[in-house]
C-alpha cells in the first residue's frame, strides 16, 4: 500500500502573480474566451466557484457583425469555426454583462479585440473609464485576431507588430495583462521574451490555430470565411509543443490549453510548463471538468509528496531540456 505523504485536500491550488500588477486566483483554471459567452450565460453551465479566471468572449470598441454562415464545421478530432469575434461593441457589452462580472465568484478578464492600435487604446480607455461597472481583474489581449497593419493576417504572425500591440495595451492600463496566442505564433520562446519586455504579465498559449477545409460538393471552402479556427483534441500535441517552448524560456508565467478533454490532458499541460490551465470547448460536454482537473492535480501533487499544484509545473521540461 502506498502512503501519501500529503493529503490531496491540503495541496495548495492558488495561483499568485506578485509584483507590480498582482493577481490572485483561487484555482489555476481559466475558461477559454468565447466558449462560455460573455458571463451571465456561463454560470448556467459551469460552476464558476471551481474556476480561477473567467475570460469573456472577445469585446471590440465598435460592434462586429461576425462571419457569414456556415461558421462551424466538424473536422477529425475537433471542430473548425469562424465566428468573427461577433459582439455588440464595448458599451453594449458593459451594459448587458457588467453586473454579472461584478457578481462573479471568480476573477474576470476581458478579452480585447482590435484590428489597429488606435481602436485598442480607445477600447481600453472605455473599459477603464467604466471600471466600477466592469469590475475586471485583468485583460486578455487576443493576438489571434486579424490586424489591419498586417493586411488581415493575425497579430501573432509578426513579432514586431505584436510587440507594438502589447506596448499599446500596457500603456493604457495598470491591470494585469495576459497576451493570448495560438500554436501558430512565431517562435513561442522568442515571443514570450518580447511579450515580457513589452509589459505582458502572462502568456496564454491556448488559442485556436488556423485550419482550412474545402467543401467537396461545391467549389468553395467549408466555412463562408474560407479559413477557420481549430479547437478540440486535434490541436493538443501542437499546443503542448508551443507551451513547452514558451515555458522553457522562463520569460512569463504560461496559461496552457487547447484540446483539453480530461484531467489527464490538463496534467500534461502542467508537465509541459503551464502554470494555469485553459479549458475550452470540452466544457460543453463536461461542465464538471474544472473541479475534476483541480482534484486530479491535487492528488498528483500529493502522490509525489508535493504541497502545491505548482509543484507539477514543468516536470516534463527538466527531462527534455530543449533550451
Ligand atoms: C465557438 C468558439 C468561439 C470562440 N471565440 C473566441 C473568442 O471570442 N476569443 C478568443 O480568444 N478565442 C475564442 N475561441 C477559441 C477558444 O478560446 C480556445 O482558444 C480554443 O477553442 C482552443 O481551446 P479548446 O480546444 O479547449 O476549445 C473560440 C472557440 C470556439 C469553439
Amino acid at each position: 500500500m502506498t502512503v501519501e505523504r500529503t493529503s490531496p485536500s491540503s495541496v495548495e491550488a492558488r495561483f499568485t502573480l506578485s509584483g507590480q500588477r498582482p493577481l490572485q486566483l483561487e484555482r489555476p483554471i481559466v475558461t477559454a474566451s468565447g466558449v462560455l459567452g460573455f458571463g451571465a450565460e456561463a454560470a448556467e453551465l459551469v460552476d464558476l466557484r471551481d474556476v480561477g479566471l473567467f475570460v469573456t468572449r472577445g469585446v471590440s470598441l465598435a460592434a462586429r457583425g461576425g462571419a457569414g454562415l456556415p461558421r462551424m464545421v466538424e473536422v477529425p478530432g475537433g471542430m473548425m469555426h469562424a465566428i468573427g469575434r461577433e459582439n455588440p461593441g464595448v458599451d453594449e457589452v458593459i451594459d448587458r454583462h457588467g453586473a454579472a462580472w461584478r457578481a462573479a465568484p471568480c476573477a474576470i478578464a476581458i478579452s480585447l479585440v482590435a484590428a489597429d492600435l488606435p481602436s485598442l487604446g480607445k477600447l481600453i480607455a472605455r473599459l477603464e473609464s467604466h471600471a466600477d461597472l466592469v469590475g475586471a481583474d485583468a485583460y486578455e489581449l487576443d493576438l489571434t485576431v486579424p490586424s489591419d497593419v498586417l493586411g488581415g493576417r493575425r497579430w501573432e504572425s509578426s513579432l514586431e507588430e505584436s510587440t507594438r500591440c502589447i506596448d499599446a495595451a500596457r500603456d493604457s492600463t495598470e491591470l494585469p495583462l495576459i497576451v493570448k496566442v495560438s500554436p501558430d505564433v512565431v517562435t513561442p520562446a522568442q515571443f514570450a521574451g518580447a511579450a515580457a519586455d513589452a509589459g505582458a504579465d502572462l502568456l496564454s498559449v491556448s488559442g485556436s490555430p488556423v485550419g482550412f477545409l474545402p467543401n467537396r460538393t461545391r467549389a468553395a471552402s467549408a466555412l463562408a470565411e474560407g479559413e477557420g479556427e481549430l479547437s478540440g483534441p486535434l490541436i493538443r500535441p501542437r499546443a503542448l509543443a508551443a507551451v513547452a517552448n514558451a515555458a522553457a524560456s522562463g520569460a512569463l508565467p504560461i496559461v496552457g490549453g487547447g484540446g483539453i478533454g480530461s484531467p489527464a490532458d490538463a496534467l500534461d499541460y502542467f508537465a509541459a510548463g503551464a502554470d494555469l490551465i485553459s479549458l475550452g470547448s470540452a466544457l460543453w460536454a463536461d461542465a464538471d471538468l474544472p473541479r475534476a482537473v483541480i482534484e486530479s492535480a491535487r492528488r498528483a501533487a500529493a502522490s509525489r509528496g508535493g504541497s502545491r499544484v505548482a509543484d507539477l509545473v514543468g516536470t516534463a521540461l527538466r527531462r527534455t531540456a530543449t533550451r
